[in-house]
């Protein structure tokens, strides 16, 4: 039986063998990212945890391209690398893949040290052919639904239930909404937005997602 300890072995012997990326040798690689898909960040911190998420993803690209050594196929970092999934879940209830498989590609030039750098050439190739794409998502934030829920109120002069139970439901009729706009942004449908309906139950329990 596998347990959990001898899973993480596994693992870690798939990160040994595999190239690590640093600090030092990944930020080169971040640079180029960076330009390539126009990434902004707002400050200095977020642009660290940006690279320390870029770091843990190119090692997490080059583990799982160690295991499927010789199998003729390539997973290569995508234009989310620089985030950490299940933060990004958290925040805005969607879930997000960092890498993607390129199936079957010629490996037969590449070494070992260089399936980085191929990944590299293939980001550039694919962000020539994807020219339209625009790196601003706007997404709600779930973390900071309270606020965002006064503001709306606010905004749209909208008055607080007497029932308590009443009020938890607007609110989380009001966050399920939330996350049908981020998730309609996501995937770049931006014709629903946050009208005077935001916080209206329209089924029994539909208020949860
Ligand atoms: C990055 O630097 C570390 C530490 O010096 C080294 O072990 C690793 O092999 C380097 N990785 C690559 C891809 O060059
Ligand atoms: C390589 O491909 C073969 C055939 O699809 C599969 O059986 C094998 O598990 C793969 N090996 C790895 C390391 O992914
Ligand atoms: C609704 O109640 C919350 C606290 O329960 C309060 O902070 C907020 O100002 C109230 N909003 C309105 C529009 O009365
Ligand atoms: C965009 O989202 C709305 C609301 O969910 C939906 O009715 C519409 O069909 C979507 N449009 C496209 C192009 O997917």
């Amino acid at each position: 039986m596998l347990t959990y300890d001898m899973l993480a072995v596994i693992f870690l012997i798939n990160i040994v063998n595999a190239d690590i990326y640093t600090v030092e040798n990944a930020t080169r690689l971040f640079n180029f990212f960076k330009t390539k898909y126009n990434k902004m960040y707002k400050n200095k911190l977020e642009e660290k945890n940006s690279l320390r998420n870029f770091i843990d993803n190119l090692n997490k690209v080059a583990a799982l391209n160690e295991k499927v050594k010789g199998n003729d196929t390539l997973y290569v970092i995508n234009r989310y690398a620089d985030m950490d999934p299940e933060d990004f879940d958290q925040h805005y209830a969607i879930s997000l893949k960092t890498y993607e498989n390129e199936g079957k590609v010629d490996l037969t030039n590449i070494g070992g040290q260089d399936i980085l750098r191929n990944t590299m050439e293939k980001i550039r190739n694919k962000v020539e052919k994807d020219e339209d794409y625009s790196e601003s998502i706007e997404l709600y934030d779930l973390g900071n639904a309270n606020n965002l829920y006064k503001q709306y109120m606010e905004k749209f002069g909208k008055k607080n239930a007497t029932k308590k139970y009443d009020r938890t439901v607007h609110f989380y009729r009001f966050v399920k909404t939330l996350v049908d706009i981020n998730r309609n942004h996501f995937k770049g449908n931006y014709t629903i937005a946050l009208d005077d309906n935001a916080d209206i139950v329209k089924e029994p329990y539909e208020y949860f997602y």
